[in-house]
């Protein structure tokens, strides 16, 4: 069942009812100030941090759900209610959402009276921008009110949900012509403030939660909106909310349209006030001022709308295929942006208050934005890099506001250093840009002890080959890639994190995974070396990377697959010999992937040992069979109930290793019957099912042992939105930014006759048809550049800044 429908043409997601499964969400802000908003107006907004500088309130968990957002109430002679359905819950005549691409536009219709309300913040500034337009769609003049609200948060939003001894007594607001100021704690440590203002004179305000709602009343009933008469509240302490009060003669057929601002405002120590508690609001009247008329909004949304089709027009691909077009042209690179905005800090499944930045998340989504903001992706690596440890372990977490590694979980996740190289080298495929790797960058966020860029990944690579277990495979310390497969930790406490704890400090559990993903970003670790003269390095570098495959195929592989691992008892893991947890996503995706056993057979055996075992109808699980009791030596994985999460979910973040390593193989129909069972464009249709929104990727769904198995969790901050794009756009479409230059490779279904790229690389832009005359899967047969015949599949950069012909043709 559906919900709504894409709209590609203005590249928004429409949703036709407000009853979706769950809150379907959207993302505004592309800077330093962000809003998260679901097709109710749900959510919340904040700037930079989502713990530290959060402006509005949002509770979650709430009941129901998705309660607290920016609500504008429409009262109508003595009827009132919400355009966006929630939280009033009013029957709506008309109801329709349009997430588009940094701004959702909702409007609600009833009694003759249609509320659009736009929410959005332009680039460049520190506020949402609501625009409200009410219209009279009947035949007689009407008079209606409209009351806004927004609740907000006294900045720090952990401090707001838990030290109400405290916060009930602090907060304060100032109410100045049509501008409600919010500024608890300002007058003491704080030089930020909060503003909600409206470009019209008001009827009156309510800036005291309680006086506006009533003491017994939900959002659903605030008593100044059922009696239509603003309280003209000052809060006090207690809860300090933004209401403006207007009021509106609307003749037949006419619209007004009003312009609200939510913003942001730090001043200087001696420029915070105008006189005693007085704040200095100069600067948020200037902000106010830019946006006083539709113009300016209009102006303003084609700026961002220009700023993300410059971002999309890097790689676009017009096929026969509606929903690939869609996916590959507009929502998988968006949600790939929106991860390298928010890292996983603030979902509707991410608190905003949790985790910091991952060493290997953020090396992860980098693949997936790299070509989009090339600039903003070095100062990424930069910053992660200087996290790492000489020694080459790395903080598995960093803050994203002081760029330091965080000491809570501390070090000791054997996959990091390897992700640093994979992001690097990424990098540098896209733009050719070595000088990267001079820069000088700190080791444990040391500004006395830096070291080249190099030099980090030359540790990062010696952190593998220093740190081996028994069988020569790598130790896997607290966890590899599945932070859930704790083989030291043994934990027997209840609340005790899986993740931190080492109740045993082994030298003996070992990670195939590990293995594989070595020999994966191994030779471009070696190449690199090579391209700065370090030849001994890179032979050196290549004989270890040809040890771990021998090792690998020698201690790693189980007859018909990849194992996963060894405990700490030195006994097997995703093994036939065991009794639950036979055979794991993970190994068989990377080391096929690093090409391990492609020549012997293996790879091809643990392919088919994935679809027999690991398949199901909506993509492929973790694990198989799924653990059903707690495992005192496996930590975390056993704690899930059997089908949810790593144990035995089907995670969408590794599916596309699969898609990769079938393309590997040249399985082109293969890998993409992978792709489309977890696409979400071509899950809309059993959207009741799948629940997420039908845009985006999930984290995770129910496996085929799970009650809800289809069923999504999780969606948007996920490396799942890296991979995928990864899989669709370099292994399948086969459009692969490489050292030399683009690489032209695609691995197809077979039924496949055309399509076309146009993709912008080092500064040109390559217009690639492909054509399969042979209906062929892979194997490029020849490609001409301008018309000239090209030996190989690599096309050299052309630098000329110019667009660029390329006809390949398969066979
Ligand atoms: C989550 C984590 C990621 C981890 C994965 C598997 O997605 O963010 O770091 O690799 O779970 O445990
Ligand atoms: C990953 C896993 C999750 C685990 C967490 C711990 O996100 O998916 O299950 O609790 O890592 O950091």
């Amino acid at each position: 069942m559906k919900f709504g429908t894409f709209d590609d043409n203005r590249k928004e997601y429409v949703i036709n009812t407000p009853k979706t499964p769950y809150p379907w969400i959207n993302y505004l802000g592309n800077e330093q100030f962000f809003g998260l908003i679901s097709n109710t107006a749900g959510g919340y907004t904040f700037y930079r941090d989502a713990r530290l500088r959060r402006l509005t309130r949002y509770r979650y968990n709430n009941i129901p759900l998705d309660t607290g957002g920016r609500y504008y109430y429409l009262y109508d002679n003595g009827d009132f209610w919400t355009p966006g359905w929630m939280p009033v819950k009013r029957d709506l005549d008309f109801y329709e959402c349009r997430h588009g691409l940094g701004y959702t536009s909702i409007t609600g219709e009833r009694n003759g009276i249609s509320v659009t309300q736009l929410a959005f913040v332009p680039m460049g500034y520190n506020a949402e921008v609501h625009r409200l337009v009410v219209k009279n769609t009947g035949s007689v003049e009407k008079s209606v009110k409209l009351f806004s609200f927004a609740e907000f948060c006294l900045w720090n939003a952990q401090d707001d949900m838990t030290n109400f001894q405290r916060n009930l007594s602090t907060g304060e607001v100032e109410v100045k012509d049509s501008v409600i100021y919010h500024k608890t704690e300002y007058r003491e440590r704080r030089n930020h403030y909060a503003f909600y203002s409206v470009n019209r004179p008001l009827d009156g305000f309510d800036t005291d939660r309680e006086s506006f709602l009533g003491m017994y009343n939900g959002l659903d009933a605030p008593q100044v909106v059922a009696n239509g008469e603003a309280s003209n509240s000052v809060a006090s302490g207690w809860s300090p909310i933004g209401s403006h009060a207007l009021n509106l003669t609307l003749a037949p057929g006419e619209e007004q349209s009003l312009i609200f601002v939510l913003g942001y405002i730090e001043n200087e120590e001696e420029d915070k006030w105008e006189a005693l508690n007085v704040i200095n609001k100069k600067p948020a009247l200037a902000m106010i001022e830019q946006f006083a008329t539709d113009e300016q909004v209009d102006a303003a949304l084609a700026t961002l709308a220009a700023h993300w089709d410059g971002l999309l027009s890097k790689y676009q691909i017009q096929s026969g295929d509606d929903k690939l077009n869609r996916m590959v042209n507009i929502w998988n690179p968006y949600q790939c942006m929106v991860t390298f905005n928010m890292s996983r800090s603030a979902s509707y499944f991410e608190s905003g208050i949790g985790r910091g930045m991952g060493f290997r998340d953020s090396n992860q989504d980098l693949l997936g934005f790299v070509h989009q903001i090339p600039e903003r992706a070095r100062e990424r690596i930069l910053d992660i890099a200087a996290t790492q440890f000489e020694d080459g372990s790395a903080y598995h977490q960093y803050q994203p506001l002081t760029k330091k590694g965080n000491n809570e979980v501390g070090t000791g996740f054997n996959d990091d250093p390897l992700w640093l190289i994979l992001g690097t080298a990424a990098y540098i495929k896209e733009t050719g840009d070595v000088s990267i790797l001079d820069e000088q960058v700190s080791f444990d966020s040391n500004p006395d002890n830096t070291a080249t860029l190099f030099q980090h990944l030359k540790v990062s690579f010696e952190h593998v080959t220093n740190n081996l277990g028994p069988h020569g495979l790598p130790l896997i310390g607290r966890a590899d890639w599945n932070d859930c497969l704790n083989l030291n930790c043994f934990s027997k406490e209840p609340g005790e994190s899986f993740q931190t704890t080492a109740n045993i400090e082994g030298r003996v559990a070992e990670s195939v995974f590990i293995a594989g993903l070595f020999v994966f970003v191994g030779p471009d670790y070696a190449r690199i070396c090579r391209m700065r003269g370090q030849d001994a390095l890179a032979t050196d570098a290549e004989a270890k990377i040809e040890d771990m495959r021998q090792t690998t195929l020698t201690h790693g592989f189980d007859g018909d697959w990849f194992l996963r691992a060894y405990d700490h008892y030195g006994e097997k893991i995703g093994s036939k010999e065991n009794e639950e947890g036979q055979i794991f996503i993970e190994p068989q995706g990377i080391c096929v992937m690093a090409g391990i056993g492609v020549e012997g057979g293996q790879a091809e055996k643990s392919m088919t040992s994935v679809q027999e075992r690991l398949d199901t109808k909506y993509g492929i699980v973790l694990q198989q069979p799924p653990y059903s009791k707690y495992y005192l030596n496996l930590g975390e994985i056993s704690t899930y109930p059997p089908g949810y999460k790593e144990n035995a979910g089907i995670f969408c973040h590794n599916n596309p290793w699969i898609m990769i390593a079938e393309t590997v193989l040249g399985h082109g129909d293969r890998a993409f019957e992978i792709y489309s069972k977890i696409a979400p464009a071509y899950l809309e249709d059993i959207s009741d099912l799948h629940r997420t929104e039908p845009y985006v990727y999930s984290q995770m769904i129910a496996g085929k042992d799970a009650v809800r198995h289809g069923e999504a969790k999780n969606s948007w901050l996920t490396g799942t939105a890296a991979w995928n794009y990864v899989a669709i756009t370099q292994a399948i479409l086969g459009i692969q930014p490489d050292f030399d230059g683009l690489k032209v490779d695609p691995c197809i279904p077979a039924e496949w006759d055309s399509f076309e790229i146009t993709r912008v690389f080092r500064g040109d832009t390559y217009v690639i048809q492909i054509k399969n005359p042979n209906h062929v899967s892979k194997g490029v047969a020849s490609l001409t550049l301008d018309g000239a015949a090209v030996e190989s599949n690599i096309i050299a950069p052309v630098l000329d800044g110019g667009v660029h012909q390329v006809v390949v043709e398969l066979g």
